[in-house]
């Protein structure tokens, strides 16, 4: 049984791109430059972005924050994108969602200059990877199979099973599994109980990411498997505890007695997003400069 450790992983990643922002610099004069967004006061988005900038900073990437008021106007976010998109030393733009539940979060997507989009949520992006013509993966599926290619599973031939189906991770997990030649199922929260457990067990390589703690049981998976557990929850505290624990999607305890390889909960896929972002980041950069 092995354990993937993205973070080990990611450490190594970061370690290469900090090699190639300095040699983008040395060519060019220009550090890559990741605009972020922030709007309103949510927690945990302003730790994501925190973690984000810190990276930046850690790679020699140039990093630009933009924080703006719960009360921010569509109006005024989206003049905020449109400089963003006109600036020449911006590389990428990060608008960190959810945002308040007054703004329209799909037309401030559409409004990116695709060609900045580093986080490849924009619908450009989006039917490039459906085409097999990728520009910007989204981070977090990205980080999945980079994942896998590092530690030499290939789902060429095998049968993967996707859990959810969210424009950001679920679907584009299971096209980038369906472009590298595995055979992709896809299910989601609301597949009936025994069809989502048949198609677990059938899983040679099995992504979960419905954001529900212990959704799949440990026992559902099929011996020897590959588990991609997406999620991150964090718990209630247990007495005498301040925070709860972080946890994935999939009961990790019962699912180590079968997988033959599991990303843990922390250390797992979350700190293989930020990498991917990252390397976006650069590429935004590289193409920007030709
Ligand atoms: N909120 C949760 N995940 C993400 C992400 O990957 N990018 C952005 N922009 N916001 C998020």
């Amino acid at each position: 049984m092995t354990i993937l450790d993205g973070k080990a992983l990611a450490q190594r990643i970061q370690g290469e791109l900090t090699e190639q922002s300095a040699a983008f610099f040395a060519a060019t004069g220009l550090k890559p430059c990741l605009a972020t967004v922030l709007v309103g006061a949510d927690p945990a988005s302003a730790v994501y972005v925190r973690s984000k900038r810190r990276a930046c900073a850690r790679l020699g990437f140039e990093s630009r924050h933009h924080e703006l008021g719960p009360e921010t106007s569509q109006q005024e976010l989206e003049a905020l994108i449109d400089a963003l998109n006109a600036d020449d030393g911006v590389h990428g733009i990060l608008v960190q969602l959810p945002l308040p539940k007054a703004l329209d979060a799909d037309a401030i997507i559409d409004r990116l200059d695709p060609a900045k989009d580093v986080d490849g949520f924009h619908p450009t992006n989006v039917g490039l990877l459906a085409l097999k013509k990728p520009r910007f993966v989204s981070c977090t599926p990205a980080g999945v199979m980079r994942l896998l290619e590092e530690s030499g599973i290939d789902p060429q031939g095998k049968r993967a099973t996707v859990v959810g189906r969210s424009a950001i991770v679920g679907l584009p997990a299971a096209l980038l599994l369906t472009h590298a030649h595995a055979t992709v199922r896809i299910t989601h929260s609301r597949t009936p109980r025994e069809d989502l457990e048949a198609a677990v067990r059938e899983a040679e390589i099995l992504v979960v990411a419905v954001g529900r703690p212990g959704f799949v049981p440990g026992e559902w998976v099929r011996p020897g498997a590959v588990v991609i557990d997406v999620g991150i929850n964090r718990l209630a505290p247990e007495p005498g505890q301040e925070r709860g624990r972080l946890v994935g999607d999939v009961d990790f305890d019962g699912a180590v007695e079968h997988a033959g390889a599991i990303t843990p909960v922390p250390g797992g896929v979350g700190p293989m997003t930020i990498t991917m972002l990252m390397h976006n980041t650069l590429e935004a950069a590289r193409q920007r400069v030709g």
